[in-house]
C-alpha cells in the first residue's frame, strides 16, 4: 500500500512501518552494507523527539575531554557546526546512494544517529556489541512538533496540512518509520531484553533533569564523568552548550541548510514538554491517549 506523504512523495508500508522512497533506499542500502564495529554508538529516534539534542549532548559528552579548558571550548565544533552535520544519520546521509561511504576520518568511538526501527536495522548492529540509546517522546508533542517541520518542509503552493488531517494519519501509524507506537515498543522491548546494549530515554524526564540523565548516559557508554569532573561544572557545561537557548541563538543554527533543503531553525521551534495544548483540542489529545493506551496496552510502557 502506499499514501500521499505530508509532504511529497509517497509513504510506502515495508515490513510493518511507513517509509519515503529515501528512507527506503537508504535503509536497504544500510541494511545491506553497514558493519558495526563493537565501540559504536547509534542514537536513535522516530523524528521530532529530540534527536537534534541528544545529537549535541552525545557529541559534548564523548569528545569532553577535548574541549575542557577555556580556550578549547571557544572551538568546540558544536558553535560551528550543526549537529547534524556533526552526528549523520546512517540511512539518511552516509548510506543513500553510496554503498561504501568513507567512514574512515570517523575517530572511534563512532557515533551515528538513525530513524530505522529496531527491526530494520543492518543485522551487523544487533549481532555486534556496539550500543544504541533511544529517545522517545510524548506522542502528542512529537505529533505536533511533526506537524510543524511537515508544513514547513511542503512547497508554499500545496498549502498547510489541517492538523486533523494530519492527526487522522498519525493515529492509523502513517508517520515517517511510523506506526509510532511500534517504533518505540520496538527499541522498549530491546532495552530489557538487553539492558546493556539499549538505553531507553524520555524527553521530558530530560527536561525535568537533565544533570541526573547525563550521566546516565556517560555511564551507559562506558565514560562516566569523574569525581573532579562532576565538580568542576564539566556536565553543567556540556547541558549549557546543548540547552534550546543557546543552540538556537547560534549563527550555524539560525541561518544553516541541510542538505535535504530543511533549514537548521526549523530543528528548533519552541522545545518544550506539552506545547501541544496549543495547536489541538482536548479531543485531539484524548484520541492519541486512546490509540497509545491500546497500542502499548501489556507493555508496561506509559508515554
Ligand atoms: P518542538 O517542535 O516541539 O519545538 P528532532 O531534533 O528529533 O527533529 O526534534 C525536534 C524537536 O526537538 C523540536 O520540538 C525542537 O524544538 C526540539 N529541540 C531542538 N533542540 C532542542 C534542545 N536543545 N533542547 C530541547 N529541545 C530541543
Amino acid at each position: 500500500p502506499s499514501e500521499e506523504d505530508w509532504i511529497t512523495a509517497s509513504f510506502r508500508l515495508y515490513q510493518g512501518f511507513w517509509l519515503s522512497p529515501r528512507l527506503f533506499k537508504g535503509i536497504l542500502t544500510c541494511q545491506n552494507h553497514f558493519q558495526a564495529h563493537p565501540s559504536d554508538i547509534l542514537l536513535v529516534t522516530s523524528p521530532k523527539s529530540g534527536t537534534t539534542w541528544l545529537k549535541a549532548i552525545l557529541f559534548a559528552l564523548l569528545n569532553r575531554a577535548k574541549y575542557s579548558d577555556s580556550d578549547s571550548q571557544q572551538r568546540h565544533p558544536l558553535l560551528t557546526q550543526n549537529s547534524h552535520d556533526l552526528v549523520p544519520f546512517l540511512e539518511l546521509n552516509l548510506y543513500l546512494g553510496q554503498e561504501n561511504p568513507d567512514l574512515t576520518a570517523i575517530a572511534s568511538p563512532r557515533l551515528f544517529a538513525t530513524h530505522m526501527p529496531y527491526s530494520l536495522l543492518p543485522q551487523s548492529v544487533r549481532d555486534s556489541n556496539c550500543k544504541l540509546v533511544y529517545l522517545c517522546r510524548n506522542p502528542k508533542d512529537t505529533f505536533v512538533s511533526t506537524w510543524h517541520f511537515a508544513n514547513r518542509m511542503r512547497p508554499e503552493e500545496k498549502g498547510q496540512i489541517p492538523i486533523q488531517e494530519g492527526l487522522d494519519k498519525f493515529c492509523r501509524g502513517v508517520s515517517v518509520c511510523g506506526p509510532y507506537w511500534d517504533h518505540v515498543l520496538g527499541y522498549h522491548k530491546a532495552s530489557l531484553d538487553m539492558p546493556e546494549k539499549v538505553l531507553f530515554m524520555m524527553y521530558e524526564q530530560m527536561k525535568v533533569d537533565p544533570h541526573v540523565h547525563v550521566r546516565r548516559l556517560a555511564d551507559f557508554l562506558g565514560c562516566p564523568f569523574s569525581k573532579e569532573e562532576l565538580r568542576d561544572g564539566t556536565v553543567e557545561g556540556i547541558l549549557k552548550m546543548c540547552s534550546f537557548d543557546n543552540m538556537s541563538a547560534l549563527e550555524v543554527n539560525k541561518c544553516g541548510k541541510l542538505w535535504t533543503g530543511a533549514e537548521t531553525k526549523w530543528f528548533f521551534r519552541r522545545g518544550e514538554v506539552g506545547d501541544w495544548v496549543n495547536y489541538m483540542s482536548s479531543e485531539m489529545g484524548e484520541r492519541i491517549d486512546g490509540v497509545m493506551e491500546e497500542k502499548l496496552h501489556g507493555s508496561g510502557l506509559k508515554l
